[in-house]
């Protein structure tokens, strides 16, 4: 983003959107792929913008994940806080993010945005189960196309 228009983007987002989305869509953390990931998923909200998540899992635990957006600024700050919330947690306790809980650690957005949320949960979810199916039957890694960058 242009660095006027940003700086604009943002002066617009104070006083409606808490420190916290502001922090997150200014410097969104995670961005991009994960070669050879072990779990993906790509999808579409309601007002038609995407999300992707990445997922790296060893032993059982998330190691990294990360996500790609062509959505707003709330948006970003969605897949950001997303990605930071499911670092570290288990395959199980990754798959139970709600959108609900990234609004909480997200300090509330506005009800027309929250659907944002939604969308980084049911990404999140997707590359999880994306994980679980994967590895239940791992020929199948060869055939997915998992490292597109975005
Ligand atoms: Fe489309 Fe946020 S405005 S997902």
């Amino acid at each position: 983003m242009e660095e006027k228009v940003e700086k604009q983007y943002i002066l617009d987002m104070i006083g409606k959107y808490s420190d916290t989305v502001i922090d997150h869509a200014r410097n969104p953390r995670n961005v991009g792929n994960i070669p050879n990931c072990d779990g993906f998923s790509q999808e579409t909200g309601e007002c038609g913008d995407t999300m992707a998540i990445w997922l790296k899992v060893i032993d059982n635990k998330i190691n990294n994940a990360t996500f790609w957006t062509d959505g707003c600024g709330t948006t970003i700050a969605c897949g950001s806080m997303v990605t930071e919330m499911a670092k570290n947690l288990s395959v199980e306790e990754a798959l139970k993010i709600k959108a609900e809980d990234i609004l909480n650690a997200l300090g509330g957005l506005p009800e027309d945005h929250a659907h944002c949320a939604a969308l980084a949960a049911e990404a999140l979810r997707n590359a999880v189960k994306d994980y679980i199916d994967t590895s239940k039957f791992p020929w199948k890694k060869a055939y997915q196309k998992k490292n597109s960058t975005a």
